[in-house]
């Protein structure tokens, strides 16, 4: 297997002098495809900077980061963002669907402009591993909150990625829907080698990871 994230030394500091916060502390972490890994850890102890930072939507203090071997951080921004849409899918904790197009839309706009084209069937059958299909011609503002979660990360997998990138992908869903939609993600990485990071606080969704860590104050700690 490769490794497809690498980070070496990260830190983010955000502010200065007497309000400074260490929101990471000298974190090393690899994942290689394939793998699903779990970051677990309670509200503010660093997990949506650690995958923003990972995913190259912002800047470490210090420290470097390989994404398929490729020095990712010292990337000049429109490299990094290149490569960030060609390799990486993420579900963020606030889904980002465009309001404005159906749910069916939102990825024929993607589809134009990405190198791994996905077929009509293709689409079909994402869509109905999530529950979705009969909701493609709906728009957001119509979809309950977990309905809009499913479709943001059927987006996030659509461009076919090697590397995804999941901020608390179950927040807004039953448990139901929750357990499924965690057991899609690890069978993706699985079947289709992808390397995939999710970090949540809900320890009921790690039990499927290959590997746990910790996130406590900024610090990646192994699990047991
Ligand atoms: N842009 C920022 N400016 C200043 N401080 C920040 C910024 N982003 C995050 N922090 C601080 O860094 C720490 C980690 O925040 P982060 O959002 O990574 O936590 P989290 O584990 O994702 O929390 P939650 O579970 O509530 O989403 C917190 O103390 C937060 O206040
Ligand atoms: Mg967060």
């Amino acid at each position: 297997m490769e490794d497809i994230l690498k980070m070496k030394n990260i830190t983010k500091k955000f502010g200065s002098g007497h309000t400074e916060v260490t929101a990471l502390n000298d974190i090393n972490f690899t994942v290689k495809n394939g793998e699903f890994v779990s970051i677990i850890g309670p509200s503010g102890s660093g997990k949506s900077t650690f995958l923003t930072i990972s995913g190259g939507l912002q800047s470490p203090s210090s420290g470097d980061i390989l994404l398929n071997g490729t020095s990712f951080s010292n990337l000049a921004e429109r490299k990094r963002a290149d490569l960030r849409f060609k390799e990486i899918g993420f579900i963020l904790q606030s889904t980002n669907l465009v309001p404005f197009l159906t749910v069916q839309e939102q990825f024929t706009l993607v589809n134009k402009v990405s190198k791994h084209k996905t077929s009509d069937q293709q689409l079909e059958e994402l869509l109905k591993s999530l529950d979705i299909y009969s909701l493609k011609n709906s728009y957001p503002r119509d979809l309950s909150g977990g309905e809009r979660q499913r479709v943001a990360i059927a987006r996030a997998l659509f461009n076919k990625p090697s590397l995804i990138l999941a901020d608390e992908p179950t927040a807004s869903l039953d448990t139901d829907h929750a357990y499924d939609v965690v057991k899609l993600l690890v069978k993706e990485a699985h079947e289709k080698q992808k390397a995939t990071v999710m970090v949540t606080h809900d320890e009921r969704m790690v039990q499927w990871s290959d590997r746990t860590y910790q996130m406590k104050d900024g610090q990646l700690l192994a699990d047991k």
